[in-house]
């Protein structure tokens, strides 16, 4: 399964997600995962070059690819189970061309954040055109990230039921990701939040387990 985790912004955490949503099946899953940066910014590679360094198991398969992104995903995807794709925060020909080899495109959006939601117009244009003259198979949804733990917060449940309930937008999951240290800390010594235990670290595994279930990578 090929999987695309982008959007048409940068900074919304994608590449975040990625590494979290890769360790915690590789660590609990004997599957076969790779990833493939598509984003010249390379955070994954620099996170794997950080973990590389300190000497951290397991490793991770890790490819590049910025020019003829759907042969190599093609030729990688025959070889792995699950391929991750990260993909560049921006409107760019590399992103579409993902969009029209993946499986399923995930994108993130803080519901808290007006700036971020503003750019899912046009990145539905994407999907849907994806779907209408490639790839007709493409499932998309929409994931919310750093969502605020404030316990009266409403903004996430008010930005999944207006857009669940209108068939014109990407579905939106039910699992969030809250905005945590862990996200940023494990990052920063090149491990995921299942290999960072501290409270935050805990609350973030959990979640992320949540959501590899609810969107099916385990049964890949
Ligand atoms: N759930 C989260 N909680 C806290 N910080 C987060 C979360 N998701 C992402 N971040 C932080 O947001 C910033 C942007 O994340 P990044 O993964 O680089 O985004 P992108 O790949 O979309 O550009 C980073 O500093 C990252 O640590
Ligand atoms: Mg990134």
């Amino acid at each position: 399964m090929i999987v695309l985790i982008g959007s048409h912004k940068g900074g919304v955490g994608k590449s975040t997600v990625l590494i979290n949503l890769l360790m915690c099946l590789k660590l609990k899953t004997g599957k076969r995962i790779a990833v493939l940066e598509c984003d010249e910014q390379r955070s994954v590679k620099m996170w794997l070059d950080e973990r590389r360094e300190r000497g951290i198991a397991p490793d991770v398969d890790y490819f590049e690819c910025y020019t003829n992104i759907p042969d190599t995903v093609r030729r990688l995807a025959s070889k792995y189970d699950l391929l991750l794709l990260d993909a560049p925060g921006s409107k760019s020909p590399e992103f579409r061309k993902c969009l029209a080899v993946a499986d399923k495109f995930i994108s993130l959006v803080d519901p808290t954040a007006q700036i971020e939601i503003n750019t899912l117009g046009e990145l539905v244009v994407d999907v849907r055109q994806a779907q209408a003259a490639i790839n007709p198979g493409l499932e998309a949804l929409i994931v919310m990230n750093r969502c605020p733990t404030h316990p009266g917060d409403q903004d996430a449940s008010t930005f999944r039921k207006m857009m669940n309930d209108d068939p014109d937008w990407l579905p939106v999951a039910r699992q969030r990701l809250f905005s945590r240290t862990a996200y940023k800390r494990a990052y920063n010594d090149g491990v995921s939040v299942h290999e960072y235990s501290d409270k935050s670290g805990n609350k973030a595994r959990a979640e992320i387990e949540l959501l590899a279930t609810e969107l099916n990578l385990y049964s890949v």
